[in-house]
């Protein structure tokens, strides 16, 4: 690997882990009790590894519209980016492990869909390299394009329904139009794809 694009990578695994620094940070110092510090620390992973996924699906499209760094520089890196988003949202699941396993059990149907995307997320994470891409041919290219439509749905889902809960209001109101936005995106790919 030449030094320019490792640097290139540095700064966006470095990125991830700054973000995931912050989250865990964040949760620490605004909690008084480990049940609310795992509570805390499931939503701020949540939230950095929305942001992060936030990246992978704009980069291609910007990339097209606007055609110049710093898009094309993240688009031409967009397996990086995913692969920092799937280890964020390990940081996600040990932290809601903690919740479900040790502050609120929940029935398997509460977590089934849930985890049915973390299925899809590992998947796509070991999937995302050269030769997986090759041997797995049209295949490779189902399931990301099912993993990124799942993982895009479940965060609209997850934020719009905030909307609707009192305490959680203003969570909703500030991610749901940017989920949206990614959602039209998704669905802006679809059609291109079809015409
Ligand atoms: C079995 C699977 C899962 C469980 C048990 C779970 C559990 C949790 C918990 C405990 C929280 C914190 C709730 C709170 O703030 O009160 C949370 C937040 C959240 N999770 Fe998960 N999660 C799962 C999978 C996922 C997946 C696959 C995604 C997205 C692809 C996701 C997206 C979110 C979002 C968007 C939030 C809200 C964060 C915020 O408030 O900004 N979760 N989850």
């Amino acid at each position: 690997m030449d030094g320019k694009k490792s640097v290139g990578l540095a700064r966006i695994y470095g990125a991830a882990v700054a973000l995931a620094a912050i989250a865990l940070g964040s949760a620490y110092a605004l909690s008084d009790t480990v049940s609310e510090m795992a509570l805390l620390s499931a939503r701020y992973t949540a939230r950095v590894s929305f942001l992060m996924f936030l990246l992978v699906v704009s980069a291609g499209p910007a990339a097209r519209y606007f055609r110049r760094n710093p898009w094309t520089w993240l688009a031409r890196r967009r397996r990086h980016l995913g692969l920092a988003f799937a280890g964020l949202m390990m940081l996600h699941l040990l932290a809601l492990a903690i919740n479900v396993l040790q502050f609120r059990p929940r029935e398997l149907s509460e977590v089934a869909l849930g985890g049915l995307v973390y299925v899809l997320i590992v998947l796509m994470a070991l999937t995302s390299n050269d030769a997986a891409q090759r041997r797995m041919g049209k295949y490779w290219r189902w399931l990301h394009w099912v993993g990124v439509n799942a993982i895009v749905v479940t965060f609209t889902v997850s934020y719009t329904g905030r909307i609707f809960e009192p305490d959680y209001f203003w969570t909703g109101l500030v991610f749901a139009p940017f989920a949206i936005a990614a959602l039209a995106l998704r669905l802006e790919d679809a059609l291109r794809r079809l015409r």
